[in-house]
């Protein structure tokens, strides 16, 4: 049984056969799935496929690169949306400076906001941070953030600084780039980070793994990555399906 962590169902790569292509993930294996926000229309919609299929959650949050977006009313409306039921995490929050725009301020004064927030209702975040390391780490240590826990996504930094974010008490999402060729310093990582703080995602559609690289990703693909983290451990493909199943069940307290 496999827990798909992070997966955009709600984009437009699926429109053509969404509702067939979830409804196969039970019989392939993939037994939840989380589906994350990245903006106010994409967690609306993330919140509709929760409540579309059982075996499916949401995650709430606006992504760094559409912070232009929130203002004070919308935010109270995004407050509301993280309150239901099956909103497990807000997310995914965080800086990205691969793109000049939004402003570094505006993305730091809204990844901040998003934190007060999930500090506030006691749920975990989705962490998204490109090319943002140091500041994405002095503002969750400003933060307090092991406070608040989460997760790390689509980790792209290095095993060192993964480690720290451990030590915060936040898990590491692994996803596609471990199996890419070019893939060592993500190896690093896996060698690095204990299994009991390694999740399993794609970030579908994106960054599918090898063998399908450049395709459309789906949870599908998740096999291909338990067994590059499996290899890279030293351990069997089941340990790490079970070992990360449980702690996905941790991180978004579902028992
Ligand atoms: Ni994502």
């Amino acid at each position: 049984m496999i827990f798909e962590t992070h997966a955009h169902y709600d984009d437009e790569a699926f429109d053509e056969d969404r509702d067939e292509l979830i409804s196969s993930m039970r019989q392939n294996g993939i037994e939840y799935i989380v589906n994350v926000g990245s903006s106010l229309k994409s967690t609306a919609q993330s919140i509709e496929l929760a409540k579309k299929y059982p075996f499916i959650y949401a995650a709430a949050g606006v992504h760094p690169s559409e912070t232009e977006e929130l203002n004070e009313e919308n935010f109270k409306r995004l407050r509301e949306q993280c309150l239901e039921k099956k909103v497990v995490a807000v997310g995914e929050i965080g800086l990205d400076y691969h793109w000049d725009e939004p402003s570094k301020d505006t993305q730091k004064y809204w990844f901040e906001r998003q934190l007060d927030l999930a500090k506030n209702i006691k749920k975990p975040v989705i962490i998204h941070s490109r090319d943002a390391a140091k500041d994405t780490y002095d503002i969750m240590l400003s933060k307090n953030a092991a406070q608040i826990g989460g997760i790390v996504h689509c980790y792209s930094y290095s095993a060192e600084l993964a480690l720290e974010f451990v030590k915060m008490g936040f898990y590491i999402g692994i996803g596609g780039v471990v199996t890419f060729k070019n893939g060592k310093k993500m190896k690093e990582v896996v060698e690095a980070v204990p299994l009991e703080r390694i999740l399993l995602e794609t970030d579908s559609p994106y960054l599918a793994p090898e063998p399908n690289r450049g395709k459309r990703n789906s949870s599908l693909n998740l096999p291909y990555i338990a067994q590059k983290i499996a290899e890279i451990k030293g351990i069997t493909y089941d340990e790490t399906v079970n070992v990360t199943f449980e702690n996905t069940r941790k991180i978004y307290k579902l028992i």
